[in-house]
Parts: structure tokens; C-alpha cells; sequence
């Protein structure tokens, strides 16, 4: 090791020597600061042992590094206070897919205020030692694979304020502790395996007097869909406490509706249904003047209904499936705020008064399968109401009046009645709830698994996405158009989105009235997918407050992937304000100068692993598994080992060799599974450094379009760089036109042949966001697969085009390209245009004529056919046609001509788009021509594919060949 430093002093002279011993001083007395924690050590140990308990996967994404987690590189997802030490009060790692369990040792971390470890993959039980959290306000947890019991420990939890332990597999009942939370405001617990009575005080199930009605800052009790038994408590809640949503729906509870209910005046949500409720409901429910939503379906109730009349705010009430028996209730009548009434099969009776359906925000109405008789007057319904469904009643007569919206009478006499109402209204169509979807794919490109078609922008993408539940919506169907965009703004707004981001497949009801709403955000721009930091936001603002419109309630959300990006921060060591202080303290310090003369080798060492972190750029592709390391994880391009391509290729024999030029040689392969596959190789100094070959194969991952050569995968390893291809058995362009690859063309072939690759070039510069740019578009790069449609193949030097709202037209770069194919203006002005690539598909046109090289014997074939065209028309060209077509009739050849010429013209604003190109051989080749003609020329079976790369154009090239034309 001396012999080295040895090394790097003696080529210092004097004065540098000085330098680099100061700044050795300072950077020891920096070391020397950072290396001493300014976090606690408990929280240091704490935070270790979560991530030994989370794994390799947690290693690498989370990226927590150094002995100072609350230094200036803070660790992911921490925060701290400001004491000394310094203490960590916050960890939020929501929705990073982190697996394995809470370890104990999470006690340590003693004044942590927020623990957020929701929408992860975290297994086992939650450890008793949470209770020694003294300070903990806020545990959210949700939607892990928790099991076991909720520890009584929780109890001694005084500050807990939030309590989201809902979507796990969490069994037992809830402790009699939980009344010991007194700061306690929201308490999820839904969606567990939790059974048994829900405890109170004064129960006798424990030594503890406490239970649910203790919690008197309680806002929500959430305790819907599990295995809860026995009956409501009647404290469960009193006018001592502010209960706003009391929702203990899909439990197994029994008994009768408590009319102490009717104290908790707070009360805007209660759910109750499908329990196994009995008996009437109280009057006192009559007094929640303030409820917005009652939902007590699918129970065993019975009638009469109290009067609910005073009820002004009810917007929803729901109380299907019970067995009411009782005429409709006039009262119903002055439910002033009622938008959906729901009391299907409630064995309700006698008619309903006309003066029902003109409640003022009436939306929908569904009182199928009762008694309801005589006439239906809907005639004064307002424009609000969408939906009146009233299948299997004893409707004689229908006076509808102008209401034309949906109308279900299936099932009652009246319908028995001919000519009195259209089909419609008497089929029996129940196609209401269909899902309804925002933002839908109308893009005709699919994308490999694991992607989705961004819709704004037909690219394929892997975007945020879950479901949101909500729970208690006040309108039980999605018949007003407005509800889903609505939904869709405000995602936009509160996760600071654009709004064409946000993509919603789904929205539906499902059984129990919940809303379930499927999201996907798509990441902005060309990003391919979300940063593990923005889906740490995301998951945080979903998981906590929650996105909810008016009307929707209170949302739950569910993650369901965590497929994200982990970005190595770019900061360097970031010295803090300590460390500054240090390197005064240390500068004094002479005698340390052995110390820093190892310090500074530290140093070295340092700069080249930094060194070595840059090289490996993939390490910011994250995520990846265990073996394949720090590898790109594209499921669209799959990963090949070394090993793997070198089997599939007989260990790069010269038999499979397809091709070779400047960067390397092209193998064929067959891998594993039998799949037929190209491998570029590239070799010595064509070798990319290993961010290009990042960039290209993150460019060609996103490519995918039926004339497009598609990427299969690739292979870094053992220092290689590797391209993995689909097969394309057809050859090149440029083989068929030789001959060299046994492939005929006839003239119909070549037309397609020209609108497939004219295609493939649209869809880079039109559709691909940002544009592509091919620059290197000739006949060895069309490659036509086993049934002659040609693909766009070889992006090498692709360029990614200027992107929209840059005001920029063109990118400006050094030339390249290949001889003979490259647009004059380009050269010219250096300025790369979507256009440059026309000129060089021009050429290629022409080549399809007459099946010439664009540069043969010294003659450049773009202006040997103007040539010949100026000196005598279409006839003149003819003798320059490519023999093979000589015996058949050309009909479209005028044409074709004229449009290959304008691909040519010099200047880039004559040529038309490719776009236009290919609407204008759409024309020329009929629209019922077949893509994938049955062609009776035989292909063989392994063609040679000669994929030669001319050397690049210098500008001495460029006299050569643009001279005198
Ligand atoms: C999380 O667990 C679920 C169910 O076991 C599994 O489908 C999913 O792939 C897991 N995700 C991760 C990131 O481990
Ligand atoms: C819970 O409330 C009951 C009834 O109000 C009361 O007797 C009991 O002492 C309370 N328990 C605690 C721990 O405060
Ligand atoms: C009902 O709501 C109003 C307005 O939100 C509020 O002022 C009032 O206190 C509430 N009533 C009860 C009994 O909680
Ligand atoms: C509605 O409220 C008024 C005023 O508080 C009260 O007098 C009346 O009895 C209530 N009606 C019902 C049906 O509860």
C-alpha cells in the first residue's frame, strides 16, 4: 500500500505536496467527525436490525449506508430530532415490498413518533415490545401479512393517535387495552380474521375496565369485514364521545340495533350491514340529525321503520335484504338531502307517493323484488334522478312524465301489458353496474408483461397502482358520468400529478356497497417507472389521508405492486456543519499526520470504489434479484447470464455467425426454451460504456411496434455487452435484393416491404415519446421475419428526437450515419431532424426499384435516377430497374417513383413526413392487400444475415460522394 502512496507523492512537486497534506488534514478531521455517530446508537442498532430482518432486497433499496443514519445522508425514510444524540423519530417505508418481519428490537427505537410500514410484504406477528413506543402517535401497518394477535401491549401505546393495523391476517379479538389509548382518534382494524364480542368496560372479559367505549377522542372506529361476534355494545358509543364513523359492517354480530346509538350525535356514517342483526330499528336512530349515510342491509331486521324524518343530511340509506314488511313510509318524503334509497327485497308494500320522487337531489332508487302496487309516478322526478329500478313489484300503470332516464320494471304486471312501455324498460338486463373506466387505452400497441400502455402517450410503462376502497360512498351507483373524472382531478391534485397521468381501469360496486376504485399512475414523460422516493410519497398520501372527493367517505387504499426505480444518491459525502467544526479542531493537530497519510490512501480507495460505483450505472436500475445483482430488471428485456447466450449459440461458433461489421458479429441462437434468437455482440472498442448500453437497451425496451425488430433481452457479463433479438429469419433487406439470401421479392412483396418499414419509422418518430430519431436507416437494418414483413431493426445510433414543448426542432449532433444514405442537409447543417431519416428511406425505396447498392461503381444511385428521369421519364428509368422485375407489370410503379423522389428532395422541407409516406403507400397498396401475403417463394431455413456497418462519414466522405450532384 506505501508503495504505492510512495508512488503518488513523488510526481507532486513541492507546492502540491503542501496542498494535498492540508487537504488530507481537513479531509481526516472530516472523516474523523462523520465517523463519529451523531445518532443514537440505540437507533442505530434498531434500524440495523430491521434491515437484517428485511434482507437483501431491503439492502438495495433502501440503501441505508454509513453509522449515521441522521447525518447530512439521511437514510431513507427516516427523520430525527434535533437533540444530542440525535434521535430518530419518524420511519415511513410504506409500500416498498420490503419482506420479513418486525423484529423486536424496533423497541429501541424509543422516541419514534410515526412508524409507517404499510403496503410492504411483512410477515409474522406484531411483537409485544411495540408497546415500549413510548411516544409513538402514529402506527400504520396496514395491508402486510401480519398474523397472531394484536398484542394487549399496544395498550400502554398513551400518545397513539392513528392505529391502521386493517388488511392483514390478524386473529383473536381486539384486546380490552385498546380503552387505555386515550389520545386514540383512528382505529382500523378492518379487513383482519379478528373475532369475538367487541370489549367495553365493563364486560368482565379482562382485569383491564376498559374497552372501545373509553376511547372518547375516537373519530373513527373501522372494524368492518371480520369475524366479530355477540352484540353491539350499548356504550359502544355515548354522548361523551365524537364517534363520526361507526363501521362494523360484514361481521357476524347479533342482537338488536342499541338505542343508546342514537346518542352518538357526532355520527355522519353508520355501517351495520350484513351482520345478523335483529328486531326493529330503534326511533332514537331519529335523532342522528346530522348522518349522511345509514347502511343496515342485509340484516334480519323487521319493521316498522322509525321516523327517520328529521334525518335531513341523509343522503344514502340502505336497507336492502331485511324483511321490513310495512308500506313505503311517507315520511321518506322529506328526506331533503336523500340521493340513493336502497330497499330491494324488503318486502315493502303499498304505493309510493309521487311527491318522493320530486326530492330535490333523488339520484337513484331500487326497491326491486317487493310489493310496491297500483301506479308508479315518476312524472315528477328533476333532472338528478338517473336511476329507478323497481323489477318485480305489482306495478299496474307507469305515469313517467319526461323522466327518460333508466327505468327497470321487468317482473311487474304492467310489463304484461302490450305497447305501454319499450322493451327496454321490461328487459331484463342488469348490465347497470358494469365498471366504468377513466383515461381508457385506445393506443393499438400492447406491451410485454409486467408493462402497461401509458394511454396518454401509447407507450408502454409500469405505473403506481392499487385499489382504493371506499367504504361508505353516499351514492351506490356510478350513474352520473362526472364521478369518476372527478375522482380521477383529485388524485391528480393531491399526488401532484398531471391528470393524463392518472389512469383509472375500473370503478365498481361491490356486494357490500363499497366502491372499488382500480388506479394506475403512470410515471410523467418517457420515465418507464416510478423512483422508489415517489412511491414512498405516493404510498404515504394514499395510505394516510387518502384521496375522497365529497360524497366518496373515507377512502382505504391497497398497493398492489412495488415495482419501483432506487436511485444511488448523486451527493457526494455532504459535510455537515460538524464536520467543518471538526477540521478546524483537526488542522491543529500535526501530530495526526501519519493518521492522515493513511487517510488520504482511505481517500484514494474512496475515489476509485467511487469510480467503480460510476461504472456499474446499472446499480440504479435497483431492485434487482439476488443473483442477477445490480442488473436492469426489464420484464419486457429479460436478462441473459454469459452462460446462457453461450450455450444457446454453441459457444459462438462460426457456424451461428449471421453477421459481422464494426461493432462485433451477430450470432444466431436457440435458447432453452427453443426460442430462435439474434445476438449482437459487440467487441473491443465498440464496446458502449455501460451507461449507453443502459440507455439503448432502456430505448429499445420501450420499442414495441409489429415493425420493429423487438429486443429480447441482453447480457452484461464477464465483460460483455450483448444484445438479444428476435430471430428474423427473412435476412436483410439488402440479402433478399442481392439474391445472396435466396429470397424472391416479387414487385407486391417490395410495396409492403416499404409501407411494413415505413410503419416501423412512423411509429418512432410519432408515436414513441420522446420521439426516435433512427439515423441509420438503410437496407441491412429492414430485416424481414419468416413471413417477409419487414422490421426496423439496429438502434444503435439512434438518437432520441427533440421532445415536445422544448421549442426545439431539431438535436444537434455529431453526423453519423451511413455512406450513401445520409440526408445532405443533416451533413450540412449538422442538425438532426425526424426528415434525415425520410431522405434515407428514400434511398432505400430506390433501392427497391432497382436493387443497386446506393453507392455502385462510384455511382450514387439518388442521382442516377433523378438523371434518368429528367432526361426521359418513367421509360428512361426503366432500364435501371432491378432485372427481376422486369416480367411483371408495375402498375403502381408512377407512383411508388414519385414518392420515393420526394423522400429524396434536398431539402428536408419538401420531403414529406413518414406519416404521410405512409398514408400515400396505404393508397398505392390497396387497404385489402394482406399484411402477411401467402407467398409461395420458399424462405431457407437459416439464411445468412450480412449486417454490415460501413465505416462512419467524415467530411472528406462527404465531398466524394455529394460531389456534383
Ligand atoms: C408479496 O407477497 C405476495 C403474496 O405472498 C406475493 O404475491 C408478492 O409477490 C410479494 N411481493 C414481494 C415484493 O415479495
Ligand atoms: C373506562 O370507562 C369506564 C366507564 O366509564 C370506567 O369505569 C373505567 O374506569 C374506564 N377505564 C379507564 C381505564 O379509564
Ligand atoms: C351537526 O353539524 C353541524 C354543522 O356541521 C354542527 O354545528 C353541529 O354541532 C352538529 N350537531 C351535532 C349534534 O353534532
Ligand atoms: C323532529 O325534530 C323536532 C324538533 O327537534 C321534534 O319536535 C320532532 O319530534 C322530531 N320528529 C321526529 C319524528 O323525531
Amino acid at each position: 500500500m506505501f508503495m504505492g502512496l510512495q508512488g503518488a507523492w513523488s510526481f507532486s512537486s513541492y507546492h502540491e505536496k503542501w496542498t494535498l497534506l492540508v487537504l488530507s488534514l481537513l479531509c481526516f478531521s472530516a472523516l474523523w467527525w462523520e465517523a463519529k455517530s451523531d445518532t443514537s446508537s440505540d437507533d442505530v442498532n434498531a434500524l440495523r436490525a430491521l434491515l437484517d430482518s428485511w434482507g437483501q432486497k431491503a439492502v438495495s433499496t433502501l440503501q441505508w449506508t454509513g453509522n449515521n443514519p441522521c447525518g447530512s445522508r439521511r437514510w431513507t425514510g427516516i427523520s430525527c430530532d434535533d437533540s444530542s444524540p440525535q434521535r430518530v423519530i419518524s420511519l415511513e417505508l410504506p409500500g416498498l415490498g420490503l419482506v420479513g418481519d418486525l423484529p423486536s428490537d424496533i423497541s429501541l427505537l424509543s422516541e419514534l413518533a410515526t412508524l409507517d410500514l404499510s403496503y410492504n410484504n411483512l410477515t409474522g406477528s406484531i411483537p409485544s415490545q411495540i408497546g415500549q413506543l413510548a411516544h409513538l402517535s402514529a402506527l400504520y401497518l396496514q395491508f402486510n401479512y401480519f398474523n397472531g394477535k394484536i398484542p394487549p401491549e399496544i395498550g400502554q401505546l398513551k400518545n397513539l393517535s392513528t392505529l391502521s393495523l386493517n388488511g392483514n391476517f390478524l386473529t383473536g379479538g381486539i384486546p380490552n387495552e385498546i380503552g387505555l389509548l386515550e389520545n386514540l382518534y383512528w382505529l382500523d382494524l378492518a379487513q383482519n380474521q379478528l373475532s369475538g364480542p367487541l370489549p367495553y368496560s365493563s364486560d368482565e372479559k379482562s382485569d383491564v375496565n376498559a374497552g372501545l367505549d373509553n376511547l372518547t377522542k375516537a373519530g373513527h372506529f373501522h372494524l368492518n369485514n371480520n369475524g366479530f361476534s355477540g352484540a353491539i355494545p350499548v356504550s359502544i358509543c355515548h354522548s361523551g364521545m365524537s364517534l363520526v364513523h361507526l363501521i362494523l359492517d360484514s361481521n357476524r354480530l347479533t342482537g338488536f340495533i342499541p338505542g343508546e346509538l342514537g346518542q352518538c350525535d357526532n355520527l355522519l356514517i353508520m355501517k351495520l350491514n350484513h351482520n345478523q342483526l335483529q328486531g326493529a330499528v330503534p326511533d332514537e336512530i331519529g335523532q342522528l340529525i346530522n348522518i349522511t349515510e345509514l347502511q343496515l342491509n342485509d340484516n334480519q331486521l323487521v319493521g316498522p321503520l322509525p321516523n327517520l324524518s328529521n334525518l335531513t343530511n341523509l343522503g344514502l340509506l340502505e336497507l336492502s335484504n331485511n324483511l321490513i314488511d310495512e308500506d313505503f313510509p311517507p315520511w321518506m318524503s322529506s328526506l331533503e338531502s336523500l340521493t340513493d334509497l336502497s330497499m330491494n327485497s324488503s318486502s315493502i308494500k303499498g304505493q309510493i307517493p309521487p311527491s318522493f320522487f320530486a326530492l330535490p337531489a333523488l339520484s337513484a332508487v331500487k326497491l326491486a323484488n317487493n310489493h310496491i302496487n297500483g301506479t308508479l309516478d315518476i312524472s315528477r322526478a328533476t333532472h338528478q334522478l338517473l336511476l329507478v329500478s323497481m323489477e318485480k313489484n305489482n306495478i299496474e300503470l307507469v305515469t313517467a312524465g319526461t323522466y327518460s332516464e333508466v327505468l327497470r320494471l321487468q317482473g311487474n304486471p304492467v310489463c304484461d301489458k302490450e305497447n305501454l312501455l319499450s322493451e327496454k324498460v321490461c328487459s331484463d338486463d342488469s348490465s347497470l353496474s358494469t365498471p366504468t373506466s377513466y383515461g381508457t387505452n385506445t393506443c393499438s400497441n400492447t406491451c410485454p408483461s409486467g408493462y402497461q400502455v401509458n394511454p396518454a402517450q401509447c407507450t408502454c410503462a409500469v405505473p403506481y397502482q392499487g385499489i382504493l376502497t371506499y367504504r361508505a360512498p353516499t351514492f351506490l351507483s356510478l350513474t352520473n358520468d362526472s364521478i369518476v373524472p372527478v375522482l380521477a382531478a383529485a388524485l391528480a391534485e393531491r399526488l401532484s400529478v398531471e391528470q393524463k397521468q392518472v389512469v383509472i381501469p375500473s370503478a365498481a360496486f361491490n356486494a357490500q356497497n363499497q366502491l372499488l376504485v382500480v388506479i394506475a399512475i403512470f410515471p410523467s414523460g418517457t420515465a418507464i417507472r416510478w423512483d422508489r422516493d415517489d412511491v414512498l410519497r405516493m404510498a404515504t398520501i394514499l395510505g394516510k389521508d387518502g384521496v375522497s372527493p365529497p360524497g366518496f367517505g373515507p377512502p382505504m387504499f391497497q398497493q398492489y405492486s412495488a415495482d419501483y426505480t432506487v436511485q444511488v444518491s448523486t451527493e457526494g459525502s455532504g459535510l455537515s456543519t460538524g464536520a467543518k467544526i471538526g477540521i478546524i479542531a483537526g488542522s491543529a493537530a500535526l501530530v495526526l499526520i501519519v493518521l492522515t497519510v493513511i487517510c488520504f490512501a482511505c481517500l484514494q480507495k474512496r475515489r476509485a470504489d467511487k469510480a467503480v460505483e460510476l461504472s456499474k450505472p446499472f446499480a440504479s436500475w435497483g431492485a434487482g434479484g439476488a443473483e442477477s445483482g445490480s442488473m436492469p430488471k426489464l420484464k419486457g428485456a429479460r436478462f441473459f447470464p454469459y452462460a446462457e447466450l453461450k450455450k444457446a449459440t454453441n459457444n459462438f461458433s462460426e457456424s451461428n455467425e449471421i453477421g459481422s461489421g464494426g461493432y462485433g458479429k451477430v450470432y444466431r441462437g436457440i435458447l432453452s426454451s427453443g426460442e430462435q434468437v439474434a445476438i449482437k455482440r459487440a467487441q473491443g472498442n465498440s464496446m458502449q460504456g455501460a451507461s449507453e448500453f443502459k440507455t439503448e437497451i432502456e430505448l429499445l425496451s420501450r420499442v414495441h411496434h409489429k415493425n420493429v425488430v423487438g429486443l429480447v433481452g441482453f447480457c452484461i457479463e464477464q465483460g460483455e455487452q450483448m444484445l438479444v433479438y428476435e430471430y428474423m429469419a427473412g435476412g436483410s433487406l439488402r440479402d433478399c435484393l442481392t439474391g445472396r439470401s435466396g429470397v424472391k421479392l416479387e414487385w407486391r412483396r417490395r410495396l409492403m416491404i416499404a409501407l411494413g418499414s415505413a410503419r416501423g419509422i412512423t411509429y418512432l418518430h410519432e408515436l414513441v415519446t420522446p420521439p426516435i430519431i433512427h439515423r441509420d436507416i438503410k437496407s441491412t437494418n429492414i430485416l424481414l421475419d419468416e413471413k417477409k414483413i419487414a422490421k426496423v431493426g439496429d438502434f444503435g445510433l439512434s438518437k432520441i428526437g427533440p421532445g415536445e414543448g422544448s421549442g426545439k426542432q431539431h438535436v444537434s449532433t455529431q453526423v453519423k450515419g451511413t455512406l450513401g444514405y445520409l440526408d445532405p442537409e443533416y451533413y450540412i447543417s449538422q442538425q438532426l431532424t425526424e426528415k434525415s431519416d425520410v431522405y434515407s428511406y428514400g434511398v432505400v425505396l430506390l433501392e427497391l426499384l432497382t436493387a443497386r447498392a446506393p453507392i455502385e461503381h462510384g455511382k450514387y444511385v439518388v442521382k442516377e435516377v433523378k438523371t434518368a428521369i429528367d432526361r426521359g421519364g418513367l421509360s428512361a428509368l426503366r432500364s435501371m430497374l432491378d432485372p427481376r422485375l422486369r416480367d411483371e407489370e408495375l402498375l403502381e410503379l408512377n407512383s411508388f417513383v414519385r414518392i420515393a423522389l420526394s423522400c429524396v428532395e434536398d431539402a428536408a422541407s419538401s420531403r414529406p413526413s413518414m406519416g404521410e409516406v405512409v398514408k400515400q403507400l396505404e393508397e398505392l397498396v390497396g387497404h385489402d392487400y394482406p399484411e402477411s401475403g401467402s407467398s409461395n417463394i420458399d424462405i431457407p431455413l437459416s439464411p445468412t444475415v450480412q449486417v454490415t456497418l460501413p465505416p462512419l462519414l467524415g467530411p472528406d466522405d462527404f465531398s466524394r460522394v455529394f460531389l456534383g450532384i
